[in-house]
């Protein structure tokens, strides 16, 4: 076990295996971060006492100059000894800070082959966070999993779409053994893929499957303040009969004039054409010449948040305005740490991607 002192953060963090950025983030360190594959250059921070072995990253993302002056990617380092590390500022304190909480299961309904809706009721008072985040949730012994929140903030029920992975321990027991009346721990707000308060010349929210999650709760937050300007909800999925929560996205689309939804289908069947066909970001692609005054937030597959964000640069976005939550899978990340996201999504795009 080692520990990781966090320049302005007042305790030390413990890590007995796995990254620097894993264990802020399950000690709730508000550390910035996007790709966790070392791809983004997000997490980058400076070592200023102790070593660090460095996983396999892109050159983009921490030169060997950065490298050489002790800068290394929270995602990618494990500590070798205790550590001291300084973010440079760059620490988001104003998010609310992780809280561990208890809840019973509401509802669970099934939406589609694949997707659950759970709504869960916190005891006590709502838990705070910001439209976008996500909370770690543990079902009895099962080791915990991150699922994002889809209603707004402010409210003490939860609501979370959870996607049945094939072989999948925690959503296959979500999906299959879990009842209303069941408890459930909770820890969070987690997540710096948040709707910021800043007035954008668009917002371009991207969600593939179960990623609909957070990026629902953010329209939801951004038409209750009124965001004046407009707001692009793109809903990537395979087929019709993948879609799910239909009922929200009518309702808030009737609610918020500035909002559109565009559903694009991969799957599509020949002849039928009342979604557009292909992926997320090949319709952004299509649909827009510049992004450099917008705001982008993506979450789901991580091959096709690696898209969003990669065609959301070309069309001139900034790093600094791309907001991502690859819904990476703990147990693959363990047994292919060195493996980059970005890298094996871009290989397999076009060919494999699977919403
Ligand atoms: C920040 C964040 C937010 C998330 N939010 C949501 C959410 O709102 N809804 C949701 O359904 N999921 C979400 N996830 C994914 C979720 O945390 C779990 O990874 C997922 O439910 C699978 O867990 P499991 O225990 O069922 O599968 P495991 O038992 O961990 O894995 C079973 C098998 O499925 C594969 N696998 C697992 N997850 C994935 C994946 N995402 N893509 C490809 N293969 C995978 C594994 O490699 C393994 O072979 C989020 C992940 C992150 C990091
Ligand atoms: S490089 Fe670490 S989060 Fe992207």
């Amino acid at each position: 076990m080692t520990a990781v002192h966090i320049k302005d953060w007042p305790t030390p963090i413990e890590i007995r295996r796995g990254t620097i950025l894993d264990a802020a983030l399950k000690d709730g360190v508000p550390v910035p971060y996007q790709c966790r594959s070392g791809e983004c250059g997000s997490c980058k921070c400076r070592v200023i006492t102790g070593r660090v072995e460095h996983d396999a990253h892109l050159p983009e993302a921490l030169s060997e100059h950065e490298k050489s002056d002790g800068w290394v990617l929270a995602c990618r380092a494990r500590p070798k000894t205790d550590v001291e590390i300084d973010y440079d500022g760059k620490l988001e304190f104003d998010t609310p800070p992780a809280q561990q909480r208890r809840a019973r299961v509401q509802q669970h309904e099934r939406l589609n082959a694949e997707i659950v809706r759970l709504v869960l009721t916190v005891e006590g008072a709502a838990m705070p966070f910001f439209a976008g985040q996500f909370a770690r949730l543990r079902f009895g012994n099962l080791p915990p999993r991150s699922y994002s929140m889809a209603n707004l903030p402010g409210d003490r029920h939860l609501e979370f779409f959870i996607r049945e992975m094939p072989g999948g321990a925690v959503s296959g027991h979500v999906a299959r053994h879990l009842s209303v009346g069941d408890p459930v721990d909770i820890e969070g707000p987690f997540g710096n893929a948040y709707l910021r308060k800043s007035n954008p010349a668009a917002i371009i929210a991207v969600a593939g499957g179960s990623g609909l999650a957070p990026m629902l709760s953010i329209a939801r937050e951004a038409t209750l303040n009124q965001i004046p300007c407009p707001l692009h909800l793109y809903f990537g999925v395979r087929s019709e009969s993948d879609l799910f929560a239909p009922g929200a996205l009518v309702q808030m689309s009737r609610q918020n004039p500035r909002m559109s939804v565009h559903v694009v289908l991969s799957e599509q069947t020949p002849g039928q054409n009342r979604f557009r066909g292909g992926f997320p970001h090949e319709a952004i692609a299509s649909d827009f010449t510049d992004l450099s005054p917008a705001l982008i937030y993506s979450a789901g597959p991580p091959p096709m948040v690696a898209a969003v964000a990669e065609t959301a640069l070309a069309l001139g976005a900034q790093t600094d305005n791309i907001y991502s939550d690859p819904f990476t899978s703990e147990e693959a990340e363990e047994l292919r740490p060195s493996v980059g996201v970005i890298a094996r999504g871009l290989g397999l795009l076009g060919r494999s991607m699977r919403l």
